[in-house]
């Protein structure tokens, strides 16, 4: 009776057979997510509004496959009439709410993803699974997430899988543990995320995790400290993050045989130097800076350092109009880091040298240059801030002002000295500047690795933990974005490959056809940037060699590129916009303006300020002179910054692929970090930037749900004949056997699942339709048991009326003929009493 219920029929695949081609079964799965599978009355879809709003409604009514919906949310009970179909796509039953893992949800589609992580955000649950990748949304405050007892409790987990435990930077903290020991290989976390998402944060949650798992040789605490060190040295306040990581870095945790930490070893990637020169209004230069002015408080020691009363008065520091953060205290923070600086190893006399060079460089940028108009030439003010610089640095101040101001050529028989015009020498003194600090940082990663490497303690295995910065895209987008991106469209490109092998494995496992699947990365796209001869030129081949052509130009670059890459869809230009092209990204095209790109990746010090470099008296400063002639020498042998970028980033890259990989993306939840807002179109371009979206796809085209044939039949066995019900299934084949009977009952055609050894895999959304028809048929079954019980009781009801009455009929009779008697009886009286007095 149940089989002949009707239900809505199996949208766009009848006649579909278990052969279906690998493009028909994913366009069919792609179909079962996007398009609203039941429009029956009282279903829930999600209402396009406009390109980023999604309103949750449910269909009233659908005669003409024009549907009216009732809105629920948005402007709730709203009716909305002839709905266009493509503005409707289905939501999932309301029973899945707020779920843990994203890939449980029976409709992956874009506005159910972002409903899930809204409503688990309004409840501060900040992590949610997607299949195997953590996403972590930026609480922006204080959540007592990490205290010492939730430590405790995911701990356990470190050393055995614990499932009851709800998705937390620990849990995956401690998966990577647990792997490492069990199978005795490296792992790495690969945090990502846009700029104030939190990556840093949930990398020294990850950090402050170890330190307490597998702490005990005293190596974690100054593992630990690396943080307030870096952060100072390479985090500086944006528009963006009050907090910013001006580059990128991984951190290798290493173990020792007992897995305990022995040491670690920090990698970092393109420092943004410009900073240390220029920032944008409202921004801040290096933290560290407002640091060393606000924190050093021993008159002798500003004395000694050269320090004015506040940070404005450099220059470098002044010129955006802002030294200050709301809530940080500069002066505290200073004090943490000088000890952090002398518990890593480095002596008073290092921590001197290194506060002195920062001092000099802010003094560089106090210096002022004087244009000489009879020649051209330019000479640096004599004044305190040159005295200053110069003394800070440990130059001799006529040696820098003449580096300054001039510059040898070298030509093929002589040495020409050219004089600088103030402009040029401006320029000159800002390269200076940010050589330096470049200096500085490299040294300072150095010092730390030193302090902290592992030595023969080690056993080869460590935990690496990469903070990087997530795809940017602003108004203009210059080559360090094109470097930033170019790393964010690789390691794109490792996730994607290594989610699909990790769902490759389980199908091998399952004995499950895996060309069935249609998979595309994004190598078409790295290719355009990343591409040399004989493979093709891509973006930054042709920016080489441009680089090498003493002629080379932007505008020789554009057009370079135009020639090698016009033909390409992953790459554009536009007329209109002179000096731009584009790059189709996985996330979407970016305009990138080639403005400077020359310049940039070569990134030559002119060699007359390595020379100056090299006369100071400062140990610091030469060593630095020492390393920064490397490079340049690099640079004459053709290296550039992006083939050094390059290169950096496909060792990063076979590195983590020789790990275990775990995945944490991190989400901004709103523009101006306010706890408690959740702005959904912000967050539906990161998780299409970051890749969540992209977990979804790899899930919809293969098949992302499944179920175990024994807990399959068990859910629906009432469905089958009733003398098969009780039966005891034996073997497998008996499972399968009843499993494929089940899935015809919900006319489920063969092309949408697909069976396992052990369990049948699902398309997606092919789990909902099912569970949803089941719900259907126990809705009809019980209306039909109501009716039917409705029937009986009516029936019952009217036979005992009819009883009653009857009852009722023949006692009233009774009793009327009783009462009819006796009235009879006593009326003979009356007048048998009557006759005998009258
Ligand atoms: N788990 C968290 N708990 C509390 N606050 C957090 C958490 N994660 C992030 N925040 C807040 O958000 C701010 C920005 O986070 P963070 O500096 O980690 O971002 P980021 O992704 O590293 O950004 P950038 O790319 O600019 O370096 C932090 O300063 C902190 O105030
Ligand atoms: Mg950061």
């Amino acid at each position: 009776m149940l089989v002949l219920l009707s239900f809505t029929a199996w949208p766009n695949v009848s006649g579909s057979s278990s052969s279906s081609s690998s493009s028909s079964s994913s366009n069919s799965s792609s179909s079962m997510d996007d398009t609203v599978v039941s429009l029956s009355k009282g279903s829930r879809v999600w209402y396009k509004q406009d390109a980023e709003t999604w309103l949750l409604a449910e269909i009233k009514e659908n005669s003409n496959g024009k549907p009216s919906v009732v809105l629920i949310s948005g402007h709730p009970g709203k009716l909305l009439q002839g709905v266009e179909l493509n503005r409707l796509v289905p939501a999932n039953p309301e029973l899945q709410q707020a779920i843990a893992d994203l890939t449980q949800l029976s409709y992956l589609n874009e506005p159910s993803i972002l409903d899930n992580l809204s409503q688990r955000y309004s409840g501060e649950c900040i992590y949610t699974n997607a299949g195997p990748v953590l996403i972590a949304v930026n609480p922006c405050k204080h959540l007592p997430l990490y205290t010492s007892q939730v430590a405790d409790q995911y701990k356990a987990g470190a050393f055995e899988a614990v499932n009851q435990l709800d998705p937390h930077i620990y849990l995956v903290a401690g998966a990577a543990f647990r792997d490492m020991v069990r199978q005795g290989t490296s792992q790495s976390l690969v945090i990502n995320g846009e700029s104030g998402a939190g990556k840093t944060e949930t990398t020294k949650k990850a950090m402050q995790f170890f330190a307490a798992l597998a702490g005990g040789t005293g190596v974690e605490g100054q593992v630990l400290e690396t943080n307030p060190i870096l952060e100072a040295f390479g985090n500086a306040k944006t528009l963006r993050n009050h907090n910013s990581s001006r580059f990128g870095k991984l951190i290798e945790i290493h173990f020792n045989k007992t897995n305990h930490i022995c040491g670690a070893r920090i990698r970092t990637y393109l420092l943004e130097k410009s900073r240390v020169v220029h920032q944008l209004k409202g921004e801040r230069s290096y933290h560290i800076f407002y640091q060393l002015v606000r924190g050093t408080s021993d008159n002798t020691q500003r004395e000694a350092l050269r320090l004015p009363g506040k940070p404005s008065e450099f220059a470098y520091l002044a010129k955006s109009g802002c030294t200050d953060i709301d809530g940080v205290d500069d002066a505290a923070n200073f004090a943490e880091v000088l000890e952090a600086l002398s518990d890593i190893g480095l002596s008073p006399a290092d921590i001197h040298a290194l506060l002195s060079t920062l001092s000099g460089i802010l003094w560089l940028g106090n210096l002022r240059v004087e244009p000489v108009h009879a020649d051209d030439s330019s000479r640096i003010k004599n004044d305190s801030a040159l005295s200053n610089a110069a003394s800070m640095l440990g130059l001799r101040e006529k040696d820098l002002t003449y580096a300054l101001t001039h510059k040898k050529i070298k030509t093929r028989d002589e040495l020409i000295v050219k004089p600088l015009t103030a402009q040029e020498a401006l320029e000159a003194r800002d390269a200076l500047a940010k050589a330096l600090y470049a200096g500085v940082f490299t040294w300072i990663v150095a010092a730390i690795n030193h302090k902290l490497d592992m030595g023969k303690k080690a056993s080869g295995r460590f935990i690496a933990i990469l903070d990087i910065y997530g795809f940017e895209q602003f108004q203009t987008n210059s080559f360090e974005q094109l470097c930033i991106n170019y790393a964010n469209e690789r390691l794109q490109q490792q996730f994607t490959r290594h989610l699909f092998t990790l769902e490759q494995e389980e199908y091998e496992t399952e004995g499950i056809d895996w060309t069935k699947v249609e998979w595309v990365d994004n190598q078409a796209c790295v290719d355009v940037i990343e591409a040399m001869p004989p493979k093709g030129l891509g973006v930054l081949a042709v920016l080489d060699s441009q680089c090498r052509f003493p002629k080379g130009s932007d505008e020789t670059f554009m057009h370079a590129l135009s020639d090698a890459l016009s033909a390409n869809d992953h790459f554009g230009t536009d007329p209109r916009r002179q000096g731009e092209f584009f790059v189709n990204h996985y996330a979407g095209p970016v305009s990138y303006n080639s403005t400077g790109f020359l310049d940039k990746n070569k990134d030559m010090l002119n060699a007359d300020l390595v020379q100056l470099m090299e006369t100071s008296s400062s140990p610091l400063v030469t060593s630095i002179a020492a390393t920064t002639a490397d490079e340049i020498e690099g640079r004459r042998g053709g290296q550039t910054v992006s083939s050094r970028f390059t290169q950096q980033l496909r060792e990063l890259v076979s590195m983590l692929d020789a790990t275990g990989l775990h995945f944490v993306r991190c989400i901004k939840p709103n523009a101006k970090l306010a706890a408690g807002s959740f702005t959904s179109e912000l967050v539906l371009q990161q998780l299409r930037c970051c890749g969540v979206l992209e977990v979804a796809r790899v899930s919809r085209a293969g098949f992302p749900t499944r179920y175990r044939h024994a807990d399959f039949v068990q859910r629906y066995k009432i469905l089958l004949p009733r003398e098969q019900q009780g039966m005891v299934l034996h073997n497998d084949a008996e499972m399968r056997a009843a499993v494929v009977q089940l899935l015809a009952v919900f006319k489920v055609p063969p092309g949408q699942y697909e069976m396992g050894r052990s369990k049948v895999f699902f398309k997606p959304g092919v789990l909902g339709y099912v569970e949803d028809t089941w719900a259907k048929m126990q809705a009809s079954v019980l209306k039909l048991q109501a009716y039917t019980r409705m029937f009986f009781a009516r029936k019952r009801f009217q036979q005992h009326r009819a009883a009653a009455q009857l009852l009722q009929s023949g006692w009233r009779g009774r009793v009327a003929r009783l009462q009819f008697a006796r009235d009879l009886r006593q009326h003979k009286a009356a007048v048998c009493i009557q006759r005998h007095y009258r």
